[in-house]
């Protein structure tokens, strides 16, 4: 590996405004600190859980407040940032009176945090929209509308894949400088696999669809496919996202009958949206099973979707299972 372009570097080439570019690089070391709390955690008595749930129902571990707050901390110094929405905090935290054009930032802090207490990966999310109009607090927009997305993983190393809506490139923490540096340009998601994440427990609340379409992948040669799959299922979203981006793949939390008054697990806002922004940039396809992901108008924060997304030619399959059975 002899490219040596820094983040700053690649940011700084193109016309990015410089305080999106600022942003931007508040993201990458609240990350950098996430990942050294992530990494220490064991001797700073940081694992377990908080005794507190969040607005989501679920218990909170002692790491997802921490890496809030980070996130918070570090971001806050970004100068046309008006505005915070973390998986992690019920209501929107506004940092200064919107003005047309500044930033909202959207973020879950820790992703796939039931891994924390087994030492196996995590991550972070972001997206970033902007302000409409002077005076305008409505953070409710359509993924459309997102300028910038992306994710931190921390596995055996920290890696920040980012997309400003034009090529997604990834970006590895040199684990001496700290620096995150160009090690992934132009990542594309092969249109063509043979493997599938899905939280298989589940099936017996799936609907027709995601059950003809899981069952014909595990029929393999035998069955309509005449093929085999493989399956792979980590817990944590950016962990299967950053599998589907190197070696293609398709990766379902649909809506099912267990959760179905919900609107899904995944939230739309941190979760969804930036990962369906990433996946679309790199040539793949992100859907509900009836429409785009990024066409939703979204009705609160918080609000959660079913997620279909990874390598096109699947995920245009399982839109038509669901439009047949509709
Ligand atoms: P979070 O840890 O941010 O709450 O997100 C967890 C999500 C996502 O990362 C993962 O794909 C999914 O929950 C795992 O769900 P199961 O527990 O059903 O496997
Ligand atoms: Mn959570
Ligand atoms: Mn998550
Ligand atoms: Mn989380």
């Amino acid at each position: 590996m002899t490219d040596t372009t820094t983040l700053r570097r690649y940011l700084t080439k193109g016309d990015l405004d410089p305080n999106l570019i600022f942003l931007l690089e508040d993201i990458a070391s609240a990350c950098r600190s996430i990942a050294n709390l992530v990494r220490n955690g064991a001797f700073e008595g940081n694992l377990g859980s908080a005794n507190a749930i969040n607005v989501q129902g679920e218990t909170q571990k002692t790491l997802d407040i921490l890496a809030n707050d980070e996130f918070e901390r570090i971001c806050s110094n970004s100068p046309r940032l008006a505005a915070l929405v973390s998986e992690e905090v019920e209501e929107v935290t506004w940092l200064k009176e919107p003005e047309e054009g500044d930033y909202l930032l959207y973020f879950d802090p820790l992703d796939g945090s039931s891994n924390l207490d087994v030492n196996l990966s995590v991550g972070s999310i972001f997206a970033i929209m902007q302000v409409q109009a002077d005076g305008d607090r409505n953070v409710l927009h359509d993924g459309q509308r997102q300028v910038c997305a992306g994710y931190a993983l921390y596995g055996p190393s920290t890696i920040l894949v980012l997309t400003d809506g034009s090529e997604v490139a990834g970006f590895t923490c040199h684990q001496g400088t700290g620096d995150f540096r160009l090690t992934h340009p132009d990542m594309k998601v092969p249109s063509e696999t043979s493997e599938f994440a899905i939280n298989t427990s589940r099936h017996r609340y799936w609907d027709a669809p995601v059950r003809r379409y899981v069952d014909e992948c595990v029929a393999g040669e035998e069955g309509a496919r005449q093929r085999a799959f493989n399956m792979r299922w980590t817990a944590s979203m950016v962990a299967e996202i950053h599998r589907i981006l190197t070696r293609g793949g398709v990766f379902l939390y649909p809506a099912d009958s267990n959760n179905r008054d919900a609107g899904g697990k995944l939230r739309l806002m941190y979760e969804a949206n930036p990962m369906a922004m990433i996946i679309e940039r790199a040539g793949g396809a992100a859907s509900t099973g009836f429409g785009p992901i990024m066409d939703i108008q979204p009705s609160g924060p918080h609000q959660r979707v079913p997620v279909i997304l990874g390598s096109r030619s699947e995920v245009e399959r399982l839109v038509e299972y669901h439009t047949e059975a509709d």
